[in-house]
């Protein structure tokens, strides 16, 4: 038997918005190769780290830990947590981002980019783009003091393509008043592959390797004419499933990946091709 590209054994993975839809995903996936899945996240009590069910689908060495990614404080602490823990580090998955649901009528009040409070800005930037930098200074900063690290970026297709915002669109509702992708998605998304190609160069003599993943849009019981809209602009013509990521995240996170920095890989059943 050849070498296992893909084994994980003994590597400790944190996992920002690590409890989130895509992040446990990203949890199993790194605990399916024989990795240590670490779920970091401001929000922790969705899951029961004492369940059968927890260590069936995480293992029985993974962990929660409670992060606010956009305090440095904060972030020191979860490496003090990981370093005290486990002693190591090997992986860092730049995942939590402020994920909002235009399709669902409820978060779109201020969506439009000519009332778009500036709060919200901040705030977007401050959990996608600054959290992603501060947790990459922390922890990429461990990682290159070893020689050795993997940081992967969750960017999206909307890092390489504009949103449709007619995919948005209510016909009740008169033109100003109509749901958009906010500004801040397509900034944060975008700049997460500028931080990858910054990071990718900077940290490659110190043995990290730094890459971007951009997947489509996750089938979350959306509405139906919502998921319909979308799927016709997509070649394969469906949303993806949840766990369609789960192969790729494991790639760019293990050796399979060994000669690949500072690239973005889309996986987006065909959307931005067409
Ligand atoms: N779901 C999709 O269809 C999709 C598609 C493309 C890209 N993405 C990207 O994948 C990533 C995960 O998306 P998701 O669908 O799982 O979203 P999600 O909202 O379920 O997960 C995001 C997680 O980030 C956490 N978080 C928010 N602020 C934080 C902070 N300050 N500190 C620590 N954690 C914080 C949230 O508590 C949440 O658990 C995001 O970057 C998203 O933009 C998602």
């Amino acid at each position: 038997m050849g070498k296992n590209w893909f084994d994980l054994t003994g590597r400790v993975a944190v996992i920002t918005g690590g409890t989130g839809l895509l992040g446990q995903q990203h949890a199993e996936a790194v605990a399916g190769a024989g990795g240590i899945p670490v779920l970091a996240d401001i929000y922790v009590s969705k899951l029961d780290i004492h369940s059968p069910e927890f260590n069936r689908r995480f293992g029985s060495s993974a962990s929660v830990v409670q992060v606010d990614i956009t305090s440095p404080a904060s972030v020191q602490s979860l490496l003090d947590t990981v370093l005290r823990k486990y002693g190591r580090v090997d992986i860092l998955i730049n995942n939590a981002a402020n994920n909002p649901k235009m399709e669902k009528t409820s978060e779109v009040e201020f969506s439009r980019l000519e009332n778009f409070p500036l709060e919200q800005w901040q705030a977007d930037l401050s959990v996608g783009l600054t959290g992603a930098f501060l947790c990459s200074q922390v922890i990429g900063t461990e990682m290159a003091k070893r020689k050795s690290g993997v940081i992967v970026n969750v960017a999206s297709d909307l890092a390489v393509i504009a949103p449709d915002q007619r995919l948005y669109r209510k016909p009740e509702l008169p033109p100003d008043q109509q749901p958009v992708k906010p500004v801040t998605y397509s900034v944060v998304k975008t700049g997460l592959i500028g931080l990858t190609r910054y990071l990718a160069t900077y940290w490659a003599e110190a043995g990290i390797r730094v890459n971007a993943i951009s997947p489509g849009g996750v089938y979350n019981n959306q509405p139906d004419d919502f998921v319909a809209r979308l799927s016709t602009l997509i070649p394969l013509g469906r949303m993806a499933n949840l766990d369609e990521y789960q192969a790729a995240i494991l790639f760019l996170c293990s050796d399979a990946s060994s000669y690949m920095t500072g690239t973005n890989l889309v996986i987006d059943g065909g959307r931005s091709c067409w």
